[in-house]
């Protein structure tokens, strides 16, 4: 088993792990928060915690994506495939959020086809980084 991982092209169904949505805890969203209120972010992490998580989705949250002009940012990331930061989210987008990271879930390169991406995902993307091992995308 561990030659067949060796050897072969790893995604999260070959090496058995989810895809990470990470999801920033400290974007404003371009907003005064006051002291004391939640940040934006927070509140965009507690939404998604609180929906029904796809279970190949983990959430986890983190301090700042380097996108804060662009905050709410939220990020997909998988073993060996593509990776995505997604902006301008908030709590009313959690169902779009959680059906496009399944979808990214279920990929093997974190190439989801452009139709069957959420528009927030078709819209909002604000970078994407190829994956450590690199696979060729399939043509459009
Ligand atoms: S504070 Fe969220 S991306 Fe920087």
């Amino acid at each position: 088993m561990l030659l067949v991982g060796l050897f072969a092209p790893f995604g999260p169904e070959r090496l058995g792990m989810a895809a990470v949505l990470y999801v920033c805890m400290t974007c404003k969203a371009g907003q005064p928060v006051p002291e004391g209120a939640a940040q934006p972010g927070a509140t965009l992490f507690a939404a998604l915690n609180a929906a029904a998580v796809p279970a190949e989705v983990e959430i986890r949250p983190v301090e700042c994506l380097s996108a804060c002009d662009h905050g709410c940012n939220v990020a997909l990331s998988q073993p060996g495939g593509w990776s995505y930061v997604y902006g301008r989210l908030g709590p009313d987008d959690v169902p779009e959020i959680l059906r496009g990271a399944a979808a990214y879930a279920a990929t093997t390169d974190g190439i989801v086809p452009w139709r069957e991406r959420p528009v927030i995902f078709r819209k909002q993307s604000i970078a994407r980084f190829p994956p450590q091992f690199a696979v060729s995308e399939p043509s459009k």
